[in-house]
């Protein structure tokens, strides 16, 4: 019993093409055209396997394949539907396709697993509306309370429970829609690496044993606005300069501050009002830290905290820190990990246990159930870029191990 390569091949090659940047990486954002025809698909799909589908007020896509016994708690298998702007088509999707894919072969091989199996998209993983991560499942596990969602504001101030209602969603369902950890025996995802740990090493599969954390905040500095040429150099309150001095100390920071494991990156920046002849007023950026270990991350980001604050005031400027997202490092579940190394070696695949740089729903999900992470392959360790790709055939391997560590959890 196993996978089908064609199958997974063709579900990736069709939902690749949902994306508003045609030749530019695939841009799948939660809430857009191109995630409900993905939605649509898939839907479409589970639909013809005889499974129950929603998709829940947050736009989590939901569907059960249905095991004999109803009242036992069910195994969650999936990823998540949405990519970063100008993304791959790998991250997320591969890990939903493959739930889809260990579902279909259960189907056509007749086997009726013990517990219900939930295979589960999750929505806003990413944080490419909100800025924050793990939207999607920070909600459903009851993180995020449905009265939140009207405080949470895109890019363009519109809110959480605006852009919902609009995309047709009914976020006030939600509250009805929680998974309760009594109710789920455990969850797999399946996720391309990400990084070059894999490929670097000829390794088929990486047993996740834990998730980075994060911590994300937005620094704002406040200066003024003035002219570029007329304004003396003594007697300016550039945000762009005080901005420049913060951000390319962060990378001593983390090495004066962290471990080896620790990074902290700074992806976004905005200053206004971005004239080449106007001295910045407002300059706004994000830095997310990352590491397994909480108090590493919080030294760098006591560190950073207190260097923005002595350079804006060096220079006399206001700054503001907010908190974006803030995330434990988590273990995954050693039992399912067992499970999952003892398949991958009496198949004889090469593989490592690794942890994961990148955040995924599985962390959210560590809260209420035990989790299993598995990473296949990304060549040269791109992830979140067009040239993001895994091979199909290591896909295909990471998709089989899946469905045997199910079945394998289905038996406990
Ligand atoms: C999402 O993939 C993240 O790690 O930020
Ligand atoms: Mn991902
Ligand atoms: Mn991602």
């Amino acid at each position: 019993m196993e996978t089908s390569l064609a199958r997974i091949k063709k579900d990736i090659g069709t939902i690749q093409k949902f994306t508003s940047t045609p030749g530019q990486g695939c841009t799948r954002f939660s809430y857009s055209i191109e995630d409900k025809k993905a939605k649509n698909y898939l839907i479409d799909e589970m639909i013809s396997l005889g499974m129950d589908v929603k998709i829940d007020g947050v736009g989590n896509l939901r569907g059960t394949y249905k095991g004999q016994c109803e009242n036992l708690p069910i195994i969650l298998v999936g990823s998540h539907m949405d990519t970063v702007k100008h993304g791959g088509s790998f991250d997320g999707i591969t890990g939903v396709i493959a739930a889809l894919e260990v579902i279909r072969v259960l189907k056509e091989n007749n086997i009726n697993t013990k517990h219900t199996i939930g295979l589960i998209g999750f929505a806003e993983e990413e944080g490419s509306n909100f800025g924050a991560t793990t939207l999607g499942s920070k909600v459903i596990t009851g993180k995020i309370a449905s009265s939140e969602l009207k405080n949470i504001k895109n890019f363009e101030g519109k809110s959480y429970y605006e852009v919902l209602e609009e995309s047709g969603l009914n976020p006030e369902n939600i509250d009805k829609e929680r998974l309760d950890k009594k109710d789920i025996l455990g969850m797999l995802e399946l996720h391309i690496e990400q990084s070059i740990v894999l490929d670097k090493n000829n390794l088929s599969i990486g047993i996740v044993k834990g998730i980075a954390g994060t911590r994300t905040y937005g620094v704002e500095i406040i200066g003024e606005s003035n002219h570029a040429g007329a304004t003396p150099m003594n007697m300016r309150k550039d945000a762009l300069i005080a901005a420049s001095e913060i951000i390319s100390h962060v990378n001593d920071i983390v090495k004066e501050n962290g471990l080896s494991t620790t990074v902290a990156t700074v992806g976004k920046i905005e200053c206004h009002p971005n004239v080449s002849n106007v001295i910045a007023e407002k300059v706004g950026f994000t830095i997310d830290i990352r590491d397994l270990d909480d108090y590493a991350m919080d030294r760098v980001l006591k560190e950073v905290i207190n260097y923005s604050n002595r350079i804006s005031d060096k220079y006399e400027l206001k700054c503001n820190i907010r908190q974006i997202t803030s995330f434990k490092g988590t273990k995954t579940c050693e039992k399912i990990n067992n499970i999952i190394e003892d398949i991958v070696k009496s198949r004889g695949y090469s593989y490592c246990k690794m942890l994961s740089g990148a955040v995924h729903d599985s962390a959210v999900m560590a809260e209420i159930t035990d989790v299993g992470m598995i990473f296949v392959p990304s060549k040269d360790g791109k992830s979140h870029v067009p040239e993001e790709y895994t091979s199909f055939e290591d896909i295909k391997r990471g998709s089989d191990v899946l469905l045997e560590t199910l079945l394998k959890l289905d038996k406990i």
